[in-house]
């Protein structure tokens, strides 16, 4: 285990030169030592996975591995968010003991975790999603070596585009086989007429223009999907990010999750959506400790601090954030098309 050389990595800066330690700054060393090791696993999760994936074909047998894998990637990130409960036993009064004011901390800073970088890139953040700080690029605080990890990683293919590539195999998409979309296209379009012919039954005018307004709102709702240039201009603001084929897949998977075949699939999709959710408590959690220890000081890295952390809480920085939104496509299970008996067959 190296544990003599583990527990003896911490090095206080307040007690150099035969100072007296500032005790809270123990914990501050520890606590982030801790995160760095989880993060490290995270990484080691990651990259197996991201390799199982890399198949031109996914092997079935793999799909436990994966799920049990991703599920770990997702049950450590939430065991971090309650790691920043422990450090907010700190005050901030002792925090300011050893932060930029005294030269112990300086210029310390979050931003200089190439493993978190490294996590988020493997996991799939890009650049243009990212809110930038001082015009500042986030690898502008790593040299070397660091930086060489940092740019390898962009270049190789994120867990993202690997599982966007396999959503856009799902069996039963093919346009000469069951085709999927167009038979759930026609059985939305029905749904959304009958409503509407439903609509222009009612006497009362309120209630007849706010059913009709209801009718436009889900006609538009779907209409994303529909329709590929919309999807498309959707991807280019960033408020959607998986390839309209591999929309359809994820779609497909989730309304025909009984079949056998799309059992482990569907865990795997709900897997990553975990990943997803305790990422964004992570950053949730960390932004709040931030905010009631510095409250609206800048940051040690150069950035607004609070305000800057609370904007990577939203949206932009969910990795699988479709998979969240697939539940607006949803329908009720007679509108689902039926399978025809050579697609429920091979889906058995
Ligand atoms: C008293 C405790 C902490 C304070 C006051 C604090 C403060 C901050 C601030 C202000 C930032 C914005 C960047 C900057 O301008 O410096 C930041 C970023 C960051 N911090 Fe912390 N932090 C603390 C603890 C931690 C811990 C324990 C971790 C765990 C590894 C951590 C990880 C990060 C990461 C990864 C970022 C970059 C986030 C991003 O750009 O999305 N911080 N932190």
């Amino acid at each position: 285990l190296q544990l003599p050389r583990i527990l003896s990595s911490q090095y206080l800066q307040s007690s150099r030169g035969n100072k007296i330690p500032v005790h809270d700054e123990h914990l501050f060393i520890v606590t982030h030592q801790t995160f760095e090791l989880w993060f490290k696993q995270i990484i080691h999760e990651v990259d197996s996975v991201r390799q199982i994936f890399a198949d031109a074909y996914l092997e079935e047998r793999n799909m436990l591995l994966l799920i049990s894998r991703i599920t770990r990637v997702s049950d450590i990130l939430q065991l971090l968010s309650d790691h920043f409960l422990v450090l907010e036993t700190m005050t901030p009064q002792d925090f300011l003991d050893f932060r930029k004011n005294k030269p112990y901390l300086q210029n310390g800073s979050g931003f200089q975790s190439l493993q978190f970088r490294l996590m988020e890139i493997k996991l799939g953040m890009t650049d243009e999603l990212r809110v930038q700080y001082n015009q500042q690029h986030y690898m502008n605080v790593f040299f070397g070596e660091e930086k060489e990890k940092l740019k390898r990683a962009v270049s190789e293919k994120n867990l993202f585009e690997l599982v966007n590539g396999w959503l856009e195999r799902t069996p039963g998409l093919e346009a000469n086989g069951f085709d999927f979309f167009d038979k759930f296209k026609c059985s939305v379009q029905a749904m959304h007429e009958e409503f509407k012919a439903f609509g222009e039954e009612i006497e009362d005018e309120d209630e007849k223009k706010e059913h009709l307004l209801e009718y436009k709102r889900g006609v538009e709702n779907f209409d994303s999907i529909f329709d590929e240039n919309k999807h498309n201009k959707m991807i280019a603001a960033g408020d959607r990010r998986f390839s309209h084929k591999a929309l359809q897949g994820a779609l497909m998977i989730y309304l025909y999750r009984d079949e056998p075949r799309f059992h482990l699939p569907f865990q795997l999709l709900h897997a990553l959506m975990d990943i997803d959710s305790h990422l964004t408590k992570f950053r949730y959690s960390h932004t709040c400790m931030v905010q009631r220890m510095i409250g609206r000081k800048i940051g040690s890295g150069g950035s607004s601090g609070y305000l800057y952390l609370r904007s990577t809480c939203s949206d932009r920085y969910k990795i699988f954030v479709d998979l969240m939104n697939l539940s607006s496509f949803l329908v009720p299970r007679d509108r689902i098309p039926p399978l025809n008996r050579k697609t429920r067959r091979s889906l058995s």
